[in-house]
């Protein structure tokens, strides 16, 4: 998940978000300066890089059915053998395996080479479940994620202005933000552990089973399907005694005295251990080229009527995640906000 190549698909969809965002035509449902939800703009975002890992092409923004597939994930859309989203991934489960350049081809290079396994779990039907599964785990987390960062910076403005003078000085203006510039702007770094920390997204990680005698302190659970067991990441998350004032948003708890990174062993959204999130290199690259190149170009703010807007999130339907609240923002291309923040 963290490769190169899947870098450079973040990185050209990071700078998609930062055209969509910024357009003026008349056909977006947005001009620049004026307020929109950021909510379907990140979630086609990020399912685009699933898409183009998926199934090597990206869609546009505005196109048919991506929207559908987009607008069905924000929607928590949780039945995941859905007609609708089988049809999508089926009509592009047909492609040459010849040249293989995504996890569809991968896949069915190697359905065709245990062709005469019986065992073989390389079946159609794994291969859209896969992608479906990668879809629902990859999408809401991390636009929720964007979405839950956008808003704390809207609300600490001095924060995003402090993110925007290190960009500006360290990458520059004209650069493309790369995975490599990450190390050389700590307080980056600092502030997308907390907006991560602070918005705990998937508070109870997800169901787990024992499959052998596991003591946890007093208790031994029993095994098999009576028990279900569920890490509790949100509390060690906002746990004081990990992270003082838990409630506050603190990018510089993540530095140390001479303003480094510096790592905290509770910091753990992506749980931990031999099934610890698979996407967790993928999710990072994301948060960081997308927030970095749209602070770069833009400035994010609302309008005085919603500065009120507060931070506390909603539960999911399903009650295991956690988003923002809704509000609208405004973007103002970076001259004109640079002067006006700087
Ligand atoms: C900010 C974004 C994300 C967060 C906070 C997050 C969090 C998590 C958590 C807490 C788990 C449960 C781990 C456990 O079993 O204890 C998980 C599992 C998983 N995540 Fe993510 N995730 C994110 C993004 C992604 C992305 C981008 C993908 C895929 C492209 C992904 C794919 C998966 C998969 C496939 C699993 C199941 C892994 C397994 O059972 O072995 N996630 N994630």
């Amino acid at each position: 998940m963290g490769k190169r190549s899947i870098e450079e698909r973040v990185e050209a969809e990071a700078q998609h978000l930062a055209e969509e965002i910024g357009k003026a035509e008349d056909q977006h449902s947005y001009q620049p300066g004026s307020p929109f939800s950021p909510t379907l703009i990140h979630t086609h975002a990020v399912s685009n890089v699933i898409c183009s890992i998926v199934f090597r092409n990206r869609f546009y923004y505005k196109g048919q059915k991506f929207p559908n597939l987009t607008s069905a994930i924000n929607n928590f859309f949780l039945d995941i053998s859905s007609i609708w989203s089988l049809d999508f991934i089926m009509e592009r489960v047909r492609m040459d395996p010849s040249c293989p350049q995504a996890f569809v081809d991968s896949f069915l290079m190697s359905t065709f080479q245990e062709m005469q396994n019986p065992q073989s779990v390389f079946k159609t039907k794994n291969l859209v479940e896969t992608a479906i599964q990668l879809f629902f785990a990859g999408t809401e987390t991390t636009s929720s994620t964007l979405r839950y960062g956008f808003l704390l910076l809207v609300k600490c403005l001095e924060i995003q202005d402090k993110v925007r003078e290190k960009i500006n000085r360290v990458i520059g203006r004209t650069h493309s933000p790369a995975m490599s510039d990450r190390g050389r702007v700590p307080y980056t770094n600092a502030e997308i552990h907390e907006i991560q920390r602070f918005a705990n997204i998937t508070p109870v990680g997800v169901l787990h089973k024992v499959t052998c005698d596991t003591h946890f302190r007093r208790y031994l659970p029993p095994q098999g399907a009576d028990t279900d067991v569920w890490t509790a990441l949100g509390m060690v998350l906002q746990d004081p005694k990990h992270f003082k004032d838990p409630g506050n948003f603190h990018p510089e708890r993540f530095l140390d005295e001479e303003g480094r990174f510096k790592k905290n062993d509770a910091f753990l959204p992506f749980s931990t251990g031999k099934r610890e999130c698979l996407g967790k290199s993928l999710a990072l690259m994301e948060l960081f080229l997308m927030l970095t190149t749209i602070l770069q170009r833009f400035t994010l703010k609302w309008l005085k009527l919603q500065q009120q807007t507060d931070l506390t999130p909603r539960e999911t339907e399903i009650g295991i995640g956690i988003v923002p609240p809704s509000y609208e923002l405004c973007t103002l291309p970076r001259e004109e906000g640079w002067q006006d923040t700087a």
